[in-house]
């Protein structure tokens, strides 16, 4: 998503400036060119080097050596980026930016550039919490430019607390959100993502192959077009998600719970979630002993969640996800019409590259009417952003037919 993109990269003078080396790795790794500017601070920490070899651009350190003609390129980046980082944004860089000073290379650029400016603070708890950074932040804040949260965390000086550098994940998300149109705003879309587990006894559950990384992926790129997310999730290794509410859960019931408890002025609901339609009858209290004889799990069904929203008289816009082993459309076409979607997301989960665990997918969705759209495959990633055209483009229409 970052192909063809300018990244100006700013380093200031923290512990923190090592992980600026795997930001960079991972904006490069998606396609975007990066830039770096170090401030000359920041070289103790890490050598402009690395940054030049990782990126394949000069490093800028020095407002002098500007005569320099790969320099002056690099003021006219200021212009023709598309966006400029500061990972990690020291209190001293942030106090200069707030205060008009542009005594070095990084403070001018980022005077001089009208593009979108991230700082991603890093920095000693009691000084993230004083009031003069705090201060300016928030007047940074107030003329437009974005921020990171802090994370919690030890410190590289031994106490704990918030001031860690964001990870590099959500930093990354953040990137994406500021180069994305913002065609979702106003929408309030929550997401279920991820398995259920039902418990047989307390070490035993009925689950299934569901990583999460479906939801997750569509909760990420909704938030980033805009759009406020809740994300219903059952267990997961997955990373929380940046700017969501993430309500986790674990059974049927208590998913189809918290999606009731979330409904509110929610626009459109995506369950992507792998729910187990049944349950044990009874829970064991004691983990089952191996002992002679037949067994035999007796099981009860579990609610419907999506069939439940979609006989809703109020019921917003309904997307569903089909997970099938056989006569794909035909099985996620009757699932459209029982459960009252609007639309269907039909996966066929025993095809190479697709369905549970994988970072990739290949869907077909089918609307109301019947008509399907065939998708690659493709990154989990970007099958959410097709996902999501796709509710955009259905809803115009319904308005443009006055529905
Ligand atoms: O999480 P990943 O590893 O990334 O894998 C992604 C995925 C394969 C889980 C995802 O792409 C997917 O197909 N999710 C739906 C899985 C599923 O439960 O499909 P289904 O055909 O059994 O259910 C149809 C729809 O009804 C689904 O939207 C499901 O969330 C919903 N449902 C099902 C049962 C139930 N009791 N309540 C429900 O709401």
């Amino acid at each position: 998503m970052l192909q063809g993109k300018e990244i100006l990269l700013g380093v200031t003078g923290g512990i923190a400036a090592y992980k600026s080396v795997l930001l960079l790795r991972e904006l490069t790794k998606e396609g975007a060119n990066v830039n770096v500017i170090m401030t000359k601070s920041a070289t103790n920490f890490v050598g402009p080097l690395t940054f030049q070899t990782l990126s394949g651009n000069p490093v800028t350190t020095e407002i002098f050596t500007l005569f320099a003609s790969s320099e002056i390129g690099h003021v006219a980046l200021a212009s023709r980026a598309d966006l400029l980082v500061i990972a990690p944004a020291t209190a001293n860089i942030i106090g200069k930016i707030a205060n008009g000073i542009a005594d070095d290379f990084l403070s001018t650029m980022v005077m001089a550039t009208t593009v979108p400016v991230l700082f991603a603070p890093a920095m000693n708890t009691n000084m993230w919490a004083s009031p003069v950074v705090q201060r300016n932040i928030s007047s940074l804040k107030t003329m437009g430019y974005n921020f990171m949260e802090p994370a919690e965390g030890e410190l590289a000086c031994g106490v704990t607390g918030r001031g860690k550098l964001a990870d590099i994940d959500a930093i990354m998300d953040e990137v994406k959100a500021l180069l994305s149109p913002d065609d979702l705003k106003g929408e309030k879309i929550l997401i279920s993502a991820g398995p259920t587990e039902e418990a047989i006894d307390p070490a035993r559950c009925l689950t299934n192959r569901s990583s999460g990384k479906m939801g997750y992926n569509l909760a990420a790129v909704a938030r980033r077009r805009g759009a406020e997310v809740t994300l219903v999730s059952g267990p997961t290794a997955e990373l929380e998600a940046w700017g969501i509410k993430v309500v986790k859960v674990k059974t049927a019931v208590e998913m189809a719970n918290a999606i009731d408890a979330n409904l509110d002025g929610v626009t459109t609901v995506i369950m992507a979630a792998a729910v187990a339609d049944f349950r044990p009858a009874r829970q064991a209290a004691e983990k089952i002993k191996r002992e002679a004889g037949d067994y035999c799990l007796e099981l009860e069904p579990n609610p419907d969640i999506l069939a439940g929203l979609g006989r809703r008289p109020d019921k917003p816009f309904l997307v569903g996800f089909a997970a099938e082993t056989s006569k794909l459309l035909e099985h996620a076409g009757e699932k459209i019409q029982r459960k009252n979607l609007d639309m269907i997301v039909a996966n066929d989960v025993t095809a190479p590259g697709a369905g549970f665990s994988v970072d990739t997918n290949i869907i077909k969705i089918i609307d109301r009417d019947g008509q399907t759209t065939d998708f690659p495959l493709m990154s989990k990633e970007k099958v959410a952003g097709a996902i999501l055209d796709h509710i955009l483009a259905l809803k115009q229409k319904r308005r443009r037919q006055g529905q």
